[in-house]
């Protein structure tokens, strides 16, 4: 065929794949695709109240992106709302692309209303599921959707061939406007006021009010098999997840391929995605089946306690025989079952194979320990807090609250002007170490800064996690930007530098970019500094974001030109 027909084949093929396509250029090693958000307000009926939120193209969830391994993605966002907003493409290892990450005040600030900025990265050794959202304040409660990485093309699916791909987002919806609740929070000091319902793809169904009619329902046909791709796209909660007499085989964690493993029972901890296969029954049963979905809490503080429902049906040929099937619901752990959380995590394990070995690394360079948890600041004078014992409620890491500068780190970085911006001395231990686990110290007063870690390119890094006590045990879904990282242990207590190590798995170790921090426990991750730039790393949980459970670190360019962070886009925010 002649050029042209063959382009526009090419085109066709490529778009096919999109549910939301723009434009898609080819080029020699993946094919460049172009996206253009549209961030603007829009009206929307939730639980029988009618309000504004900002949304992206009009979609609540927001778009689908799609892309294949080694694909460029260039996203032009443009925020006709009248909110600051960026945008992180979570997951996704920005290789020395970190003015495309999005978290406001760390790699860019925040896109005014009336402006633009375009997001241009690489997707490099990634596939699978991973989501975008809003990176400013609490507006990922409505600005997010699926960012969805096919293999490379004629790369072969390691496990059985989906008939179809589901993708399920887990969201958490709040009647207020989001970002009202984190600063009344703020400036009382008080917890902020909880969701009121959790939703499947923006639905929340038949077990909240006036919402029947908002009901998610997947429908299968017997005899196939589905990939669900699922992400935890809550604000703050953990979730279990189930469907009523069926189970699933995980395959792959944060866009990495897991070693398949069976369960009925799912934890998706804020910031996590995963994709499970599921067998639907060889023959149209007799009952349509629920999929239920609840958190996962051990806090001392209060959270939605509510229950998410959505439908699993059968086709059938008439649906006559719809009505006569019975429900059937799931049971699900209780609300603290620590230990059930515990053992799902433990069976998550990377491939490890010749053909997607793991690169763990075996030696470690440097060896950081930070403690992760609550805290409290003190009540500005002639103001009462609602706060612990009429303080503030904070959270931190080795008790530096992280403060949010009011220019991007990446800038003041990549340009020497740190001063007056942030410091470089952000401990690499506790500075006065105690029982973490055991009976809280009577001072619980965090201290404020914007404090970063710097380190040499290509470090092999080790960093504990260790949750505290301080106002109650919890567990902490830690997230590092620009990387994956891999978690070669867990345990309860405090951490033991002399035992635990010993039992470290060294050999296939699970690769992500979000781990939960065991309620009370300790967690070990691992990763090569081979990224050059400024990278966040949080508690997903934003109310504790809010409260400065965050840190960042520093990469610093290594000697050869492509292991260097090239300079900033011309069109990058200013603040
Ligand atoms: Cu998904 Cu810094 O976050």
């Amino acid at each position: 065929m002649g050029l042209p027909t063959f382009f526009i084949t090419f085109l066709v093929v490529v778009t096919c794949l999109m549910a939301y396509p723009e434009t898609v250029t080819a080029n020699h090693a993946g094919v460049t695709r172009h996206y253009k958000f549209n961030v603007k307000l829009k009206t929307i009926t939730r639980l029988c109240k009618t309000k504004s939120i900002v949304a992206v193209n009009g979609k609540f969830p927001g778009p689908r992106v799609v892309a294949r391994e080694g694909d460029r993605l260039v996203v032009k966002v443009v925020n006709n709302s009248p909110k600051n907003v960026s945008i992180h493409w979570h997951g996704i290892r920005q290789l020395r692309s970190g003015w495309a990450d999005g978290p406001s005040y760390i790699t860019q600030c925040p896109i005014q209303s009336g402006q633009s900025y375009v997001y241009n990265f690489t997707i490099t050794g990634q596939r699978g599921t991973l989501f975008w959202h809003a990176h400013f304040s609490w507006l990922r409660a409505t600005v997010y959707g699926p960012l969805i990485i096919l293999p490379r093309r004629n790369e072969s699916y390691p496990f059985v061939k989906p008939y179809k791909e589901v993708p399920i987002l887990f969201g958490e919806w709040f009647n207020a406007d989001p970002e009202a609740v984190i600063n009344q929070s703020l400036q009382t000091g008080a917890g902020p006021n909880v969701s009121d319902a959790y939703t499947f793809n923006g639905l929340p169904g038949p077990l909240y009010n006036c919402s029947a009619k908002d009901t998610y329902k997947l429908k299968v046909k017997p005899g196939k098999t589905y990939l669900l791709r699922l992400i935890n796209a809550a604000l703050n909660d953990e979730l279990f997840f189930r469907i009523a007499n069926h189970s699933f085989t995980v395959v792959e964690a944060d866009a990495a391929y897991v070693k398949p493993f069976e369960t009925d029972l799912l934890v998706l901890a804020p910031g996590q995605t995963t994709n499970v296969l599921l067998k639907t029954k060889p023959q149209p049963p007799n009952a349509t089946f629920y999929m239920l979905a609840r958190p996962y809490f051990t806090g001392q503080g209060t959270f939605d306690n509510t229950t998410l429902a959505g439908i699993l049906e059968y086709e059938t040929p008439s649906d006559s025989s719809l009505k006569s099937r019975k429900l059937l619901k799931p049971g699900l752990p209780a609300i603290n079952a620590t230990n059930v959380v515990a053992n799902f995590a433990s069976k998550f394990r990377s491939l490890a194979n010749a053909k997607f070995p793991g690169n763990v690394p075996q030696k470690v360079d440097k060896k950081f320990f930070f403690t992760v948890g609550l805290g409290s600041s003190t009540c500005p004078k002639n103001q009462t807090c609602q706060g612990p014992n009429g303080t503030k409620f904070a959270a931190s890491m080795n008790n530096i609250s992280f403060a949010l500068p009011t220019t991007a780190l990446l800038q003041s970085y990549f340009f020497s002007k740190s001063n007056g911006v942030y410091t470089s001395d952000f401990p690499a231990f506790p500075l006065h170490p105690f029982n973490y686990t055991g009976t809280p110290p009577n001072n619980t007063l965090v201290t404020n800064g914007t404090k970063v870690v710097v380190i040499a390119f290509n470090t092999s890094v080790e960093v504990i996690l260790q949750d505290t006590s301080i106002l109650g045990a919890e567990s902490h879904p830690l997230h590092l930007h620009g990387y994956n990282f891999y978690v070669v242990g867990q345990g309860f207590g405090n951490f033991d530098p002399n035992k635990d190590p010993a039992k470290f798995n060294l050999v296939d170790p699970v690769e992500r970019n979000t781990v939960a921090v065991p309620s009370g426990g300790w967690v070990a991750i691992r990763f090569q500094a081979d990224n050059p730039g400024v990278w966040l790393m949080h508690c997903h949980f934003d109310v504790h974001l809010s409260w400065g459970l965050r840190m960042a670190w520093i990469v610093l360019d290594g000697k050869l030109p492509n292991q260097k962070l090239p300079p900033p886009p011309s069109d990058l925010p200013k603040c």
